[in-house]
């Protein structure tokens, strides 16, 4: 079964309460949005290899450390994850990026997937897919599921706030992805809203409705 890890690092829980408040404009949020993105870029990326590398510094030569080079994809899913992507590519710069278009039915809240473009060398790539918010879990599940249907075998999941309800059905669907949250709510409301959650993450970040 997938870990679910629950960043606690006190920037983030500190930037993440202002993101929730609902007094917070369109331009706060889509920059604290980014900010913790960076921040949990930061701890998702620990297990990163390193290899030994020489350099010179002015005073003469250093056995330092390098990234061995891994290959990393973030994918977005549209159009929410996209206010994280910029965050974590500045710790990542060297990563592609794929994207995965995906809206939730307001009447049925399953998933409709619209658009699908990922880098060429899937099966090479470790992924992070981004969503600000896992409430049923559907949207995730689908776009796991369009990347392994393409090739991608080793994938993780990195979202703002969960309902325990999108938890279970990702670890449910694909045992083997490990999350990583800011947060893990109380519950799900009847219309498909983690509660207390955000609101609407896309809406908010992007001044829509
Ligand atoms: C939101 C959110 C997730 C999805 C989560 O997107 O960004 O993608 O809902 O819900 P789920 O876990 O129940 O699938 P939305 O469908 O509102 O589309 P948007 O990003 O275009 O606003
Ligand atoms: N999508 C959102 O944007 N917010 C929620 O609370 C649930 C799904």
């Amino acid at each position: 079964m997938g870990n679910v890890h629950v960043f606690d690092h006190p920037l983030i829980q500190h930037k993440l309460t202002y993101i929730r408040d609902v007094s917070t404009g369109t331009k706060e949020f889509r920059e604290l949005v980014d900010e913790v993105a960076t921040l949990m870029a930061f701890e998702i990326t620990r297990h990163l290899q390193l290899q030994e590398v020489t350099v010179e510094t002015p005073v003469g030569p250093s056995k330092s450390h390098a990234l061995a080079g891994k290959k990393l994809g973030v994918v977005p899913i549209l159009r929410a994850g996209i206010g994280m992507s910029d965050g974590i590519l500045k710790l990542i710069p060297a990563a592609k990026v794929g994207h995965v278009g995906m809206y939730r039915d307001p009447k049925t809240l399953k998933p409709v997937e619209y658009y699908v473009k990922l880098p060429s060398d899937v099966e090479e790539r470790e992924f992070i897919v981004v969503d600000p918010m896992l409430a049923t879990g559907g949207s995730a599940v689908d776009a796991i599921s369009s990347l392994k249907q393409r090739g991608a075998t080793n994938i993780k999941l990195m979202c703002l706030i969960a309902a325990p309800e999108g938890v279970e059905e990702v670890q449910k669907q694909h045992p083997e992805v490990d999350i990583y949250l800011a947060a893990l709510d109380e519950k799900l409301d009847e219309k498909g809203y983690i509660v207390p959650g955000l609101g609407d993450a896309g809406d908010r970040l992007f001044g829509t409705k």
